[in-house]
């Protein structure tokens, strides 16, 4: 009933005609498709007699192999003489494309994480809406300290009764990004913690209501004070070269016991004074210290186990220390001519 010659050879003329890819896929639906010849070859196996079945059978198995074979050979040979309605003409001008690059605050957060990964460092996140607990009590931040007021923190109004509790503020400060991060793990802990922080301030050449910092966190049985010293000396160094100097200046942050703050020699006149460094030859760029006991006892560390040292900075500061920028607000602008210099 199925003369297999009569196909093959109607199989190679048809192949034979075939000179682009669309005239190859109705080729290939004509008798590989659903309703194609192969398909009805075997759909009548059922109507014919016992002993004709095998050898139907077998003639739609090669009909079949033969056409896939045709194709594959032919599909190659299309590909190679480049069939002409898909051809491309390389001679027309090309669209110039314009290049993005990251943003030079995501440069800058992203060089000094690596510079703090190779010292053994992980970056982690930490969430933008806090609780007063996180951001403020658990950092020893007294309830009438001056930093808690509303002129000094965005407090979020919230309607869902869900939220009570959780999100009540915009992160002042990546300090918070300690707790979250002791909470959930166990020492020995180094981690870096970048991403913006809010403040209402006015807005001027050196405030933002919102900016970046970038905290540093380490925790162990015995990390001293020297850590400290030597940790950051090394890590500036790597940013800003190895000549330049630093010092460490006591000063007070509720969460940390010693506090200092850290300077380094002007980069511009090298410490001897010019406007960039207010005349007296030092930059302001980082504060710091060791974790204070309450911070551990707020995340629930036993008493006197562990020791560590803490530290942030503020990522536009550093960026604008390093590249001359005297102005926070261009960061924000989206002039095209201040990014791409960059
Ligand atoms: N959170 C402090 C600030 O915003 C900086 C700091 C971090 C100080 C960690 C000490 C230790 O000013």
């Amino acid at each position: 009933m199925w003369n297999f010659q009569e196909i093959e050879e109607q199989v190679k003329q048809e192949i034979a005609a075939v000179a682009d890819a669309k005239a190859l896929e109705a080729f290939r639906i004509k008798f590989l498709g659903k309703k194609g010849l192969v398909q009805e070859i075997y759909a009548s196996l059922g109507t014919l007699p016992k002993e004709e079945k095998p050898v139907v059978g077998k003639g739609a198995n090669d009909l079949r192999n033969l056409v896939t074979a045709l194709m594959k050979e032919k599909a190659g040979s299309l590909q190679k003489s480049g069939v002409k309605e898909d051809a491309i003409d390389v001679t027309i001008p090309g669209v110039a494309q314009l290049q993005g690059h990251k943003h030079i605050l995501t440069q800058t957060v992203d060089e000094i994480c690596k510079i703090f990964e190779g010292l053994g460092f992980v970056v982690h996140e930490s969430p933008e809406m806090e609780t007063e607990f996180h951001n403020f009590s658990a950092l020893n931040i007294p309830v009438d300290h001056p930093s808690r007021d509303a002129f000094d923190t965005f407090y979020l109004e919230t309607k869902d009764p869900d939220a009570k509790g959780r999100y009540k503020l915009l992160r002042s400060h990546t300090s918070p990004g300690q707790i979250h991060i002791m909470k959930e793990f166990e020492p020995p802990l180094a981690v870096v913690i970048p991403g913006k922080v809010y403040r209402p301030d006015a807005v001027d050449a050196s405030h933002s209501f919102m900016f970046h910092q970038i905290e540093g966190l380490l925790v162990d049985k015995d990390v001293k004070f020297s850590d400290l010293k030597g940790l950051l000396t090394e890590f500036c160094k790597r940013l800003f070269g190895k000549d330049i100097k630093m010092r460490f200046r006591p000063h007070f942050f509720p969460f940390t016991e010693p506090s200092a703050e850290v300077d380094i020699s002007c980069y511009i006149c090298g410490g001897k004074g010019c406007s960039v460094c207010g005349r007296n030859g030092w930059l302001e760029i980082l504060g710091c210290g060791m974790v204070h006991p309450h911070v551990f006892e707020a995340v629930g560390y036993k008493k006197g186990k562990y020791t560590g040292l803490a530290f942030g900075m503020g990522v536009e500061r550093m960026a604008m220390l390093k590249h001359g920028i005297h102005d926070i607000r261009i960061f924000y602008e989206n002039d095209i001519r201040f990014l791409k210099q960059f």
